[in-house]
């Protein structure tokens, strides 16, 4: 499945009702980076970019400027023409054709003409909207810009309010429409297959990247990348949050905490699953694991309409901390630990965030001083965790070295929460079975 144009021009269309009338947006989409000599990183278009256009070629801007009330806006594409040598080398571009024939541009210009075309656009608008902070090469350039629009008085100037852009491309993009859904559906499924394969594949002494390996494999093969760098540790390599170097060998009896899962026609996913290397918890993993999973479970349940952004991580954060008051990791009462926030020696990240075309999605948490509700069609990640350091002597020995988080992908709904990763099995009994086949 795939985005339409229709479906990019319902979002300018809605863009363009939202900035009023006789303003501006400019759009600019990310630069293309580079690795080392020669070599740069795959090229992925700026997902707000995107968003709105479709458009997916680097050293693009979008202009929507809207008129008079009641006057159709315009949508102008500045691209990247088209260039018989620089195809043969690095590939099809649309070209000043396709920007109007394509996707869909009203107007198509050189990229190379912007700093000259756009001034013409900025005179007499009453608002100017852009995404200020981006990238600071280019708000220089929208400066002298600015200053030029000014400059000539006598044709209107320049806008006379700025207004960031992002606040409301931001806003768009929390709620996910069914087409958004569908497609996170899909990387959702990939990666819960990845994992599945994962769970299949682990041997002791594999290393940390063979098996990250056999994700990427699924992940490949149906078209995807990794959405973030996969995180592959072993026994106490899982208790490093941002642990990426996947460089170790997975030993007989340790558990291995993967987060990994893949992007899909630019919408990511976001799967962790913990299980043992060699198919069988011990009773001290199934201990922590099981909190974990009551946890994860009350907090998915929590995601509901109307609930406040924080209370899935308030339901699992009291039941991690009864869970490590039973199995006598922290002691005391547990209205205080948590109050005293205790349960930070073994819980130290937040219990979920936006998820949609950027792993860490864009929309506010907080109106005003207050955490924002829940909505239907907004799409977070639920993923409790416990992670107990390897020199942790204020926990006996056997709990030492033990990571563990489990972490899904929650659409809110009208009927709840609907897990689009549960493809993946959870229970300790569910991955033992799938482990022993
Ligand atoms: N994989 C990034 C995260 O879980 O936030
Ligand atoms: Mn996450
Ligand atoms: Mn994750």
């Amino acid at each position: 499945m795939k985005l339409s144009q229709a479906d990019f021009k319902q979002r300018r269309d809605l863009l363009a009702q939202h900035i009023g009338s006789n303003s501006i947006a400019i759009i600019a989409t990310r630069a293309e980076m580079y690795r080392n000599r020669d070599a740069d990183y795959k090229y992925r278009a700026d997902s707000s970019f995107y968003y709105l256009t479709g458009f997916a070629e680097p050293e693009a801007v979008a202009v929507i400027e809207t008129f008079a009330e009641g006057e159709e806006y315009s949508y102008s594409l500045f691209c990247r023409e088209r260039n018989r040598e620089m195809e043969i080398w690095n590939g099809y571009r649309a070209g000043i054709d396709g920007a109007i024939e394509i996707y869909d541009a009203d107007e198509a210009y050189a990229i190379d003409l912007l700093d000259e075309e756009i001034i013409d656009k900025l005179l007499n608008k009453k608002r100017f909207y852009y995404r200020i902070g981006q990238n600071a090469e280019f708000d220089a350039r929208v400066s002298q810009w600015i200053q030029k629009a000014d400059a000539q008085q006598r044709r209107g100037g320049a806008p006379a309010e700025m207004i960031q852009l992002d606040r409301i491309i931001d806003e768009m993009r929390l709620k996910k429409s069914a087409q958004e859904i569908e497609l996170m559906q899909i990387a959702s499924n990939i990666s819960a297959e990845a994992h599945t394969r994962a769970m299949q594949s682990v041997k002791p002494e594999m290393m940390e990247y063979a098996l990250e390996a056999e994700l990427n494999y699924i992940f490949g093969k149906n078209g995807c990348v990794p959405a973030y760098n996969s995180i592959v540790g072993g026994g106490e390599n899982a208790c490093i949050l941002h642990y990426v170097e996947n460089n170790k060998p997975l030993k007989d009896g340790d558990l291995v905490l993967i987060d990994a899962a893949c992007e899909y026609e630019f919408y990511a996913s976001d799967i962790t699953r913990t299980f043992p290397v060699n198919g069988k918890f011990s009773p001290e993993q199934k201990a922590l694991y099981n909190i974990v999973l009551d946890a994860q479970l009350a907090a998915i349940d929590a995601t509901r309409i109307g609930n406040h952004y924080k209370y899935p991580h308030e339901v699992a954060v009291k039941i991690l901390t009864q869970g490590l008051v039973d199995l006598g990791l922290l002691s005391g009462n547990v209205d205080e630990l948590v109050e005293s926030e205790a349960f930070r020696q073994f819980f130290m990240h937040g219990t979920g965030h936006w998820l949609g075309m950027d792993v860490h999605d864009v929309g506010a948490y907080k109106h005003g001083e207050d955490w924002r509700a829940y909505e239907a069609g907004m799409v977070v990640t639920v993923e409790p965790g416990l992670y107990v350091a390897p020199d942790d002597e204020t926990v006996d020995a056997k709990w030492r070295g033990i990571g563990i988080r489990i972490e899904d992908d929650v659409l809110v709904t009208e009927n709840g929460p609907l897990v689009l990763t549960k493809n993946v099995v959870k229970t300790v009994e569910e991955i033992e079975q799938l482990m022993a086949n």
